[in-house]
């Protein structure tokens, strides 16, 4: 229970890919450089998509091109396709996710192909990846429920988990796309991937669509997840997912592991400075509680918000 807590902060590509309105670069790559400052082990940057399909990242080469990069942090991305995977090659990606489902009828809304057909396609992606010395995640999307298509079986997520890790990805990444997921749903996700793979080689990526994420997320930890993906400020959604929100926001995520003896490496501050970014740059609140509660006083290692320490 006690071991270090790793958190991918997916906030620059999941959370921008939702945003209708086109961010600038600049903003983009001074919110980025604000969160390699608070120390993530790995920023999920942008995705190389075709940009017909997610407008909002097409800037994704200059964005990388761009940030500083902070030795000891992993610059991912998306790739859908040999084409993503060039073009990320191109802009020096540390490392790339391909990204399925465990639903048919959402991996056709969002990457225009069947599940056997989208892994099959990321077969030549992981080896060419891999011979180019970047490790590969692979995300299975609806890991609990599909918007099409209502629940999904445990048992089909982790076909799907199997299948992914046969193409070669290096380590699985279970998307809760609409966030719907409650606790007893990570008992019932890691007993069907116990013949799959190790909780050591799962990430969880809770969307907070319900308010659920961070008790999903505590209950992963007890049952030997030490992985997460979160977004700063909460931001983000699918937008071939209809209803989707944000991510679990990553400062709560931290709040809460850091408050309970359990180390992430991740400066609190510096992240809620980084959200506070962001923020600007979108022209208003976002959704996370914990940037909206205001002042710092130093608790600690930690800071936490003067709300809590006065009510103690
Ligand atoms: P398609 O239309 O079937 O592909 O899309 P295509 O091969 O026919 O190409 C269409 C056009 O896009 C062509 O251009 C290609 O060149 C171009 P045209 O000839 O018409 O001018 N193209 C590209 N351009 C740049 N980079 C590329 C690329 N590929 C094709 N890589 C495709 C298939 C997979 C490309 C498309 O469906 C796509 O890009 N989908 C991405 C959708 C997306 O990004 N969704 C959000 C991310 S997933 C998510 O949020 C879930 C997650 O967070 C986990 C969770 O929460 O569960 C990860
Ligand atoms: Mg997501």
């Amino acid at each position: 229970m006690r071991s270090p807590i790793r958190i991918t902060e997916v906030g620059p590509r999941d959370g921008l890919q939702n945003e209708s309105g086109i961010v600038g670069v600049e903003a983009k790559v001074a919110f980025i450089d604000r969160l390699s400052e608070a120390g993530f082990p790995e920023i999920e940057v942008t995705s190389f998509v075709s940009p017909k399909w997610v407008p909002q990242l097409a800037d994704a080469s200059e964005v990388l091109g761009r940030i500083r990069r902070r030795p000891g942090t992993i610059y991912s991305a998306l790739v859908p396709n040999e084409r993503g995977l060039e073009r990320a090659l191109e802009a020096r990606v540390d490392k790339v996710a391909v990204f399925t489902a465990a639903s048919e009828s959402f991996a056709r809304k969002n990457i225009n192909a069947g599940v056997a057909e989208s892994i099959e396609r990321f077969r030549p992606v992981a080896a060419a990846a891999r011979a180019a010395g970047l490790p590969v995640r692979g995300y299975v999307s609806c890991a609990v429920a599909c918007p099409f298509e209502g629940p999904i079986a445990p048992s089909r997520v982790a076909e799907v988990s199997h299948m992914l890790l046969d193409v070669g990805v290096d380590e699985i990444d279970l998307g809760d796309t609409i966030g719907v997921a409650v606790p007893g749903d990570m008992d019932k996700l890691l007993a069907a991937h116990s013949t799959v793979t190790s909780p050591e080689r799962l990430t969880l990526h809770l969307h907070d669509t319900r308010g659920t994420a961070l008790a999903c997320a505590w209950r992963a930890i007890e049952l030997g997840v030490r992985s997460f993906d979160a977004s700063c400020g909460g931001l983000g959604g699918c937008p071939y997912a209809p209803g989707a929100t944000g991510n679990g926001a990553t400062e709560e995520l931290v709040y809460a592991c850091e408050g309970s003896g359990l180390s992430t490496g991740i400066d609190l501050q510096t992240l809620l400075d980084a959200g506070r970014i962001i923020s600007a740059a979108l022209g208003r609140a976002l959704p996370s509680r914990l940037l909206k509660a205001g002042t710092l006083v130093p608790c600690g290692k930690l800071t936490v918000p003067t709300g809590a320490v006065a009510k103690e």
